[in-house]
């Protein structure tokens, strides 16, 4: 027989007051990834039939920001006012009508939810033929949740907060608002619910006491760790989750070999990997789909983003990558910049103060210190002295400057693009290189120096007389 089909539904379509922002609250990120593709990635596991996104507040962002999620099945409806989260979930009916199985409903707003309690839910779901299952935790300060009403041992209803008697508000058991429902009955049941409640919304709890008025058998799943069902209201809730999410990342990456110095300071985004025995430094952030080998150091002010990084690289202090590839065996900095488009080989040196951007070191090429390369290509064994700048746009486009190998580029010199230095060249120190250079050449490009002797002596005898 074939599994239960499981069809997903996530409810973010609420505002998120308390978040004081213009970005729907979904769509903020923690480590690297925002709360709703979190969500998702947890769905995902369930291997879902169909995924449902509820969006409202902010909905084209929400939908724009997930567009590029290929890895579920992802529908969007909108609930075009926020009249409850029943009502939300009856906004799901046109993707689900007509089909069959388990619905399992998420808050978009609730990142730390695992698979395993996914599991655990559609088990307790099956094991009874319920046609709710409600996941709920026992927390000893139950304040502002939907607290279990049970009778004889067994769920009657969900009572929210505000309409909650004061003997039921001491109840600890409460509600995550992660739920199963058998499809079959769902959204006639929906139907039913009303708004005769203090906040006059559609409450999704309610259908607890429909179904138990009509017989119908409602379990509970309880997760042990609390945390996992913490909902992100604010600014605040928002920066502890993250360092929950951020702590875990890091141990996953100090079991795998890697040193941190002080894992309180380590910025490491979800999908980041990390060889084994690369020390990282305090302050240090390591972002996006960025990756770096075995036996590496980055050193404390670091940023990497979207990079892949060799074997024995050295990242010193308040080095930014972006976009970027540096092979084994490298050293980056101190205080050298990256930017997108640029790939630094095996063994080269990009040194302080140092600029690249759409540029390709060679093997074992030098630039140590003070230099622009811009659209470039330098060759293995190359040096570029200090101060050395492409001159790569003209005010309209870009050029390319391409430096052969072995090429030496003395201190100071302003290549003006396009022009190519070929292999085993020369450039005298201060030369403003405006024309191709041919291999093994010396280009000079400056005024030849001139000394007057005795100039000084005589401009102080000229100002003596006046
Ligand atoms: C809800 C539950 C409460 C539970 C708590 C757990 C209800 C009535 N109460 O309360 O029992 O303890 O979650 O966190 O369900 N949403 C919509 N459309 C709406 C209303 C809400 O999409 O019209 C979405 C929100 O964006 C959010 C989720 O549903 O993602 C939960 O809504 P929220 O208003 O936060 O419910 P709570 O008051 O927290
Ligand atoms: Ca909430």
């Amino acid at each position: 027989m074939m599994p239960d089909p499981i069809h997903v539904v996530v409810l973010a379509a609420g505002k998120g007051t308390r978040m004081k922002s213009q970005r729907p609250k979904v769509l903020h990120a923690i480590a690297g990834l925002t709360i709703i593709e979190r969500v998702l990635r947890t769905a995902a596991a369930l291997k879902p039939a169909t995924v449902t996104v509820v969006v409202g507040h902010g909905a084209d962002e929400v939908r724009r920001s997930l567009a590029p999620i290929t890895w579920v099945p992802l529908h969007f409806v909108t609930q075009e006012q926020q009249l409850g989260t029943g009502h939300a979930l009856l906004q799901a009916r046109p993707v689900l009508d007509g089909k069959k199985g388990t619905v399992v409903l998420l808050s978009g707003d609730v990142p730390l939810l695992t698979a395993a309690t996914l599991q655990a839910l559609l088990a307790a779901h099956s094991e009874a033929g319920a046609a709710a299952t409600v996941v709920t935790a026992d927390f000893p300060r139950p304040f502002g949740y939907g607290r279990i009403v049970r009778t004889n041992g067994r769920i009657s209803k969900i009572v929210e907060e505000r309409d909650a008697s004061d003997a039921q508000r001491k109840i600890t058991e409460i509600n995550s608002g992660i739920y199963a429902f058998a499809l079959e009955p769902l959204f006639t049941a929906l139907d039913a619910i009303g708004t005769a409640n203090n906040q006059g919304e559609y409450y999704l709890p309610d259908l607890v006491a429909i179904y138990r008025k009509q017989r119908k058998p409602v379990a509970t799943s309880i997760v042990t760790r609390g945390d996992e069902i913490r909902g992100i209201n604010s600014r605040t809730e928002l920066a502890e989750v993250t360092r929950m999410v951020r702590q875990q990342k890091n141990e996953e990456l100090m079991a795998a070999g890697v040193t941190l110095i002080d894992p309180a300071t380590t910025y490491v985004d979800a999908d980041v990997v990390v060889g084994p025995d690369t020390v990282i430094y305090p302050c240090v952030f390591l972002e996006g789909s960025t990756k770096i080998g075995s036996a590496c150091e980055i050193h404390a002010g670091s940023r990497i983003v979207n990079s892949t990084i060799g074997d024995r690289v050295c990242v010193r202090n308040h080095t930014v990558v972006t976009d970027s590839t540096v092979e084994a065996g490298a050293f980056l900095g101190p205080f050298a910049h990256v930017r997108p488009g640029s790939e630094v080989g095996e063994d080269a040196h990009i040194g302080n103060f140092v600029e690249l951007k759409k540029t390709r070191m060679g093997k074992g090429a030098k630039a140590n210190h003070l230099a622009y390369l811009g659209d470039a290509t330098v060759g293995g064994a190359s040096n570029v002295g200090a101060g050395t700048i492409t001159c790569n746009y003209d005010g309209e486009k870009k050029h390319q400057t391409v430096i052969g190998s072995g090429v030496f580029v003395g201190s100071n010199s302003t290549l003006v693009a396009p022009v190519t230095l070929a292999d085993g060249s020369y450039i005298a120190a201060g030369s403003a290189v405006t024309a191709d250079v041919p291999a093994g050449a010396l280009a000079i490009g400056r005024a030849r120096q001139e000394n007057k002797d005795g100039w000084v002596a005589k401009r102080k005898e000229a100002k003596a007389k006046n």
